[in-house]
């Protein structure tokens, strides 16, 4: 049966198999980088589950994982600036390896906060790793480690990037139609 939201979807920007290459490629950086130590993934909800469960599975060193929740977007498609952490880990982090895992890095806004925030904490190491990138739409630095792909401004759902809570099902990334957010 055809996908009921694909008629939402302007074009597919990266497809199932695409994202399956990318992704163990990711993962093998990150046994390479991270051979001898067991990083904790911390993986940013909700938009970031999907990478996350795919990233995990490919990556072979032990691992531990937990789970953050921020909000910094309301049903809009651009950044508020304001950070809320809804959801804080289980687990202390001091002395550990924290590896960030986020779907996307836009302004920089959520990251910055955020790393800033674990950085307080002692973590022995943090590192940002992101899906995808849209560097042209940075406001705040952020330091990146690993980036899935680099793609120009246009707003992104699937694989767990949503449009006002909607569209995180699709397998794969499409470029959503500007009509469906009210633009031309
Ligand atoms: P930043 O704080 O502006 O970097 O925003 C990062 C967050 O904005 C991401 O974690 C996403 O939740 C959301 N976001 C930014 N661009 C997109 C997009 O193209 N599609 C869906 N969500 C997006
Ligand atoms: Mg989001």
């Amino acid at each position: 049966m055809e996908h009921m939201l694909e008629k939402d979807v302007e074009r597919v920007l990266f497809s199932e198999e695409e994202l399956r290459q990318r992704v163990a490629e990711i993962a093998a950086e990150i046994d390479r980088d991270y051979a001898g130590k067991e990083p904790l993934l911390v993986s940013v909800l909700r938009g970031s589950f999907v990478f996350m469960a795919d990233l995990v599975r490919q990556i072979h060193l032990p691992c531990t994982v937990d789970f953050m929740a921020v909000s910094s977007y309301g049903s809009g498609t651009t950044s508020s600036g304001q950070v809320k952490i809804v959801k804080d880990l289980s687990e202390q982090i001091e002395g550990k390896d924290v590896l960030v895992v986020e779907d996307i890095l836009d302004s920089g806004n959520t990251l910055s906060y955020l790393l800033q925030l674990l950085q307080a904490r002692r973590p022995a190491s943090v590192r940002l790793c992101t899906l995808l990138d849209k560097p042209s739409r940075r406001t705040k630095p952020v330091d990146l480690h690993y980036a899935g792909f680099s793609i120009p401004d246009y707003f992104v759902v699937g694989y767990g990037l949503d449009y006002d809570e909607k569209y995180r099902n699709l397998p794969y990334i499409g470029v959503l139609k500007p009509s469906v957010y009210g633009g031309e």
